[in-house]
């Protein structure tokens, strides 16, 4: 593993950024250069296996030669226009997108908190439009969720710590527990406009939302004419092993919400809505300047052709069952450890503490772990991980939370089992 060094132009770097740019990121005082695959390499020579993926943005890991090929070519062609044109790619990744999850019109944003502000507009237009204009305007999310920074996504997100240094937010919200049917049945009213939940709440904990819980939200959203959001920004794309989240659920939303990896790392959100809510905004009510430019579109086409034709889908599922049944395991091992979870690439591992400083041992040590919710280490790796690597990181974890050598425990466990 890395014998770490940081030079001093790093040094410097990192004082300039700490003097210039607001601090309201916990950085990590790295200074990145280049990535390939699913390593990064910073400008001090050091390599580091990268679990984190750009916070999940990076699906197809560093500079992957399709993405590179297609954003070079656009890049001489055309990168931004008006939305006022057509271009042959916002087209074509609708369709690809809409003929996937079974929808029928795409609206593209930059980025998920603002593709969340689109879809809560829908969901207060077309509460106008199908009651004739009387006022309903109840949102229920859940809590722990993580909807976004914007006003409107930062007043549907369910955790106080993000929203309280700027309220008021949006009024009519009302949060419920996750998988608790009766606080939701009482939630939703002739009031509610809509019902948005992430399948799987990433930034919240890495928690599955089940099958049933989804289904209630459906029923209850058809009984009093709201809409059902699922909002698969972190969760969709193939991230849990399926294009969709939702997908094993088999509840259909209103509305579906994608974003982070679908621009190949450049801004771009999908709003993706069904048949009844296609004219629901109407001509000049609703815009993004830079939502759906060409060079994000085309790219985003190339990123879903790439997942098909490197049958990633199935790489995801293999992986992501090897490292939650590795993290499984660690967790049984290690005195720290409480919890493994999650589905496919969206895995999480509960620490009985922080976890910031096994982020910070692990960098040092060439692998970037993530950390959520203070004691919870996410694991959003590019769909490109190997079994191999997955050891890699697992073996350090080890170490670093005092669970012994892995093959160690490993064989007392097989012995003991
Ligand atoms: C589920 C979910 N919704 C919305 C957002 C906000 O997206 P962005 O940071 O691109 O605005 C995120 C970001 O992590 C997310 O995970």
């Amino acid at each position: 593993m890395l014998d770490f060094r940081q030079d001093a132009e790093a040094n410097q770097i990192l004082a300039r950024d700490a003097e210039r740019t607001l601090p309201v990121y916990a950085r990590y005082p790295v200074v990145m250069d280049r990535g390939e695959g699913v390593y990064l390499y910073d400008t001090s020579g050091n390599k580091y296996l990268d679990l984190m993926a750009g916070l999940g943005v990076n699906a197809l890991g560093h500079a992957h030669p399709r993405m590179v090929a297609a954003m070079a070519d656009q890049a001489a062609k055309i990168v931004h226009l008006s939305p006022q044109y057509a271009t042959p790619y916002a087209g074509a990744l609708a369709e690809e997108l809409c003929s996937r999850a079974g929808m029928k019109g795409v609206f593209y944003s930059t980025g998920g908190s603002e593709a969340v502000e689109g879809a809560l507009k829908l969901a207060r237009t077309h509460a106008r439009q199908s009651s004739n204009g009387s006022t309903k305007h109840g949102i229920v999310a859940l809590k722990n969720s993580y909807h976004g920074r914007t006003y409107g996504s930062l007043s549907v997100t369910g955790q106080d710590k993000y929203r309280l240094d700027f309220g008021p937010g949006l009024p009519h919200v009302s949060f419920v527990e996750r998988e608790n049917l009766e606080q939701l049945r009482a939630a939703v009213t002739e009031d509610t406009a809509a019902i948005l939940m992430e399948p799987l709440l990433g930034e919240g904990g890495v928690h599955v939302i089940s099958a049933p819980f989804m289904a209630e939200a459906r029923a209850l959203a058809d009984k009093f004419n709201a809409l059902l959001i699922f909002d698969e920004i972190q969760c969709g794309l193939g991230r849990c092993g399926d294009w969709f989240a939702s997908t094993a659920s088999g509840v259909q939303p209103d509305i579906l919400i994608l974003g982070k990896p679908l621009g190949g790392g450049l801004p771009l959100s999908a709003i993706l809505v069904n048949e009844k809510l296609f004219d629901a905004f109407g001509v000049a009510k609703h815009g993004s300047t830079l939502g759906g430019s060409p060079m994000a579109c085309r790219l985003g086409l190339e990123f879903c052709n790439v997942v098909e034709q490197e049958n990633l889908l199935a790489k995801v599922n293999d992986t992501g069952d090897y490292l939650l049944e590795s993290l499984k395991q660690l967790a049984v091992a290690s005195p720290l450890a409480v919890e493994a979870r999650g589905r496919g690439l969206l895995l999480g591992l509960e620490l009985n503490q922080a976890a910031r400083p096994f982020a910070e041992a692990g960098l040092l040590r060439g692998v970037l772990f993530n950390v959520v919710q203070g004691n919870i280490l996410r694991f959003l790796p590019s769909y490109l991980l190997e079994r191999e690597h997955v050891d890699l990181a697992v073996e350090l974890l080890y170490e670093l939370l005092g669970a012994g050598s892995k093959e160690v425990v490993q064989e007392v466990s097989l012995a003991s089992a």
